[in-house]
């Protein structure tokens, strides 16, 4: 029985990256009547950034050869000073590893991804974390535009960190959607680009309809603007 794991990221409740997500869900559910769901708004209820306390665990995992949460308890209760860390920790990592799914709902601010879901990451991470074996899909809204060739290109650092951060832990089955030039339609300066941002949003919910019912790749529309 498939569960799924989703975060939502955005600062905005009238959010592209929150809309691409809930689709996700209407379309994963149908197509997984027996599935299960949890779901975390990284906003409204937000992940602690992690203290020294929190450092000290990871220290104490690789120094320990933990590899597993049973292992990182035991390492927790031998040190009394670490164990409200582990414990504001602890569910996260279990909600992780229960998944088989994770959905993340993200915008970029400032070229990269927002404080909310760094906290979560920094929060879940620890060296023996194991991801393999686990897919994840990141529905990604920016105001802008870095497809392949525009000039904003180099300066996406939100897709290319979260698929270095997933694949050193393992989970290389990654897949993007992005919708962009989100600003078009709201700023007058960026009119011109009102019709590009309607054909990728169109392009992005039917990227999400066919990720959500198992479409292969190769059967998919392309993700970004031209
Ligand atoms: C704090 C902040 C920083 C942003 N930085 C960028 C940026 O670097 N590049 C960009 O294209 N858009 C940027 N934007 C615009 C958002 O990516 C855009 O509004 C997107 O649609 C937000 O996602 P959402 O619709 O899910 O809330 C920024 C927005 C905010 C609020």
């Amino acid at each position: 029985m498939a569960h799924l794991l989703h975060l939502d990221a955005s600062a905005r409740s009238d959010s592209f990256s929150r809309e691409l997500g809930a689709v996700f869900v209407t379309h994963w559910e149908d197509a997984h009547p027996e599935g299960t769901y949890t779901y975390r708004d990284l906003l409204a209820e937000p992940v602690a950034p992690i203290d020294e306390a929190r450092v000290r665990l990871a220290t104490q995992s690789s120094l320990n050869g933990v590899k597993d949460l049973a292992a990182m308890d035991e390492v927790a209760a031998a040190a009394p000073e670490l164990a409200g860390a582990w414990a504001a920790t602890r569910p996260f990592i279990a909600q992780l590893l229960a998944a088989d799914v994770l959905l993340i709902g993200t915008p970029m601010y400032n070229f990269s991804i927002p404080a909310a879901l760094k906290a979560w990451i920094d929060r879940v991470t620890l060296p023996w974390l194991p991801l393999a074996g686990k897919s994840a899909v990141i529905l990604g809204a920016r105001g802008g535009a870095y497809g392949p060739g525009t000039p904003r290109q180099p300066f996406d650092f939100q897709e290319p960190y979260l698929r270095a951060y997933f694949s050193a832990l393992g989970l290389e089955d990654v897949e993007f959607v992005h919708t962009e030039l989100t600003h078009a339609p709201v700023m007058p300066f960026l009119k011109q680009f009102r019709d590009a941002h309607e054909a990728s949003w169109t392009t992005a919910l039917e990227a999400v309809e066919a990720l959500a019912a198992g479409v292969p790749a190769e059967a998919r529309a392309s993700r970004t603007v031209p």
